[in-house]
């Protein structure tokens, strides 16, 4: 069965459809592709698996296609790799009417993302999410960047997919440890947002961890469901939607300082989540059953809830360059309780100090 949700932003407003071979459906793509050139950017590693599909898909929706196949990995979100995009583009003598179709993780997608926001100043871009993370978070919402050697997507834009496509057939050919990095942003939008999510995860847990596709369809589209809503109250996260990024200021940090694709996002993410509700309760803000509660359910899943042994001044260095971050104070997303996030932007710097020396 198919879902069709909405993300509302008036006009820039689009849809997402979630169901098992929807990248044979030429119908959800014809309306962006019709007459145009698609350019499908990929990777390396899932160019074998569905290029081939998509492109026999977007031609029956009436395009011409074009294939960009990148290298793969974390390390290669870069000006790099995205200057290989606007090469291929510009050798095909791509006009302002193409679309790019972002065919793989949140990496090929925020890669695309940024490339559709500045090649030509702006053309449309159609996401077809493959990993769960993508699928329940990194296609939705317009956020587009690059790394950074010194910090994690510090280059990029704001800049809407016209559609979002998600075949959840592709999970099928994910590696277990990128599936299980995938279920950690399923778990924030319980934390944050929704505790009867959570505890449909926590009854559900086996189910998820095994792949079932009820339990997965229903995993997506809720979470999809609560990004959506969000974004569509603050679609450059000058409020709520600084909640989505509960436990990235830690995580952001592991990943940047331990060295792009050591730590796969989800994974630091999930330790950055048990950090951040740790220091919720250090604070006082929660209570700390809530902080083992969750802190239960990542490790069930298998994914790290104890950081890397960084040093404390290294740990600083990353966090301070957080794009929350105002006036030199270090913001975070804290727990009140399981459901409810708050953004705390008093982070008493000693405190955080003593929590980082023994976290
Ligand atoms: P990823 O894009 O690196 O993909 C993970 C791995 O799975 C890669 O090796 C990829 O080639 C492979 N792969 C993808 N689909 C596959 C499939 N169906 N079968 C087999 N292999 C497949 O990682 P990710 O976890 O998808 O995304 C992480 C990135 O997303 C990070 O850069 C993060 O910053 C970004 N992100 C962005 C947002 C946003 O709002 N824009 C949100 C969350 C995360
Ligand atoms: N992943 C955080 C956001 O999209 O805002």
């Amino acid at each position: 069965m198919t879902a069709k949700l909405m993300v509302e932003l008036g006009e820039r407003s689009y849809p997402i459809h979630i169901g098992e071979g929807l990248l044979d459906e030429a119908e959800l793509f014809r309306a962006h592709v019709t007459g145009r050139t698609a350019a499908i950017v990929t990777n390396e590693t899932v160019a074998p698996l569905y290029a081939q599909r998509l492109a026999a898909t977007l031609e029956r929706a009436g395009a011409a296609c074009l294939r960009i196949a990148l290298p793969d990995g974390e390390a290669f979100k870069t000006w790099e790799t995205l200057n290989r995009i606007f090469d291929a583009l510009l050798a095909a003598q791509a006009d302002r009417r193409t679309v790019l179709v972002a065919l793989g993780g949140g990496v090929v997608g925020d890669l695309t993302g940024f490339a559709a926001a500045t090649y030509q100043r702006g053309i449309a871009h159609v996401q077809v999410p493959t990993t769960l993370l993508a699928q329940v978070d990194s296609s939705v919402g317009g956020k587009t960047a690059i790394n950074h050697p010194l910090g994690k997507n510090m280059i990029g834009a704001f800049h809407q997919p016209s559609a979002v496509v998600v075949d959840t057939a592709t999970l099928a050919s994910l590696p277990p440890r990128e599936y299980v990095a995938g279920l950690a942003e399923v778990v924030k939008y319980g934390a944050i947002h929704d505790v009867k999510f959570l505890d449909w995860i926590e009854d559900q847990a086996d189910l998820l961890a095994r792949r079932d596709a009820g339990a997965l369809a229903h995993a997506i589209r809720r979470s999809c469901e609560i990004k959506a809503a969000i974004v569509a109250q603050d679609e450059r996260e000058s409020g709520v939607r600084a909640l989505l990024n509960f436990g990235h200021t830690f995580g952001h940090a592991i990943e940047s300082a331990a060295g792009y694709g050591k730590w796969l996002h989800g994974e630091a993410v999930a330790a950055g989540m048990a950090m951040a509700a740790r220091f919720s309760v250090r604070q006082g803000r929660a209570r700390s059953s809530e902080a083992d509660r969750l802190v239960a359910l990542l490790a069930r899943f298998g994914l790290p809830v104890r950081p890397p042994d960084f040093d404390r001044r290294v740990w600083l260095e990353y966090m301070g360059r957080d794009k929350k971050n105002e006036a030199g104070r270090i913001t975070l997303v804290l727990l009140e309780r399981l459901g409810h996030a708050v953004v705390a932007k008093d982070t008493s710097m000693p405190e955080l100090e003593a929590f980082l020396g023994s976290p």
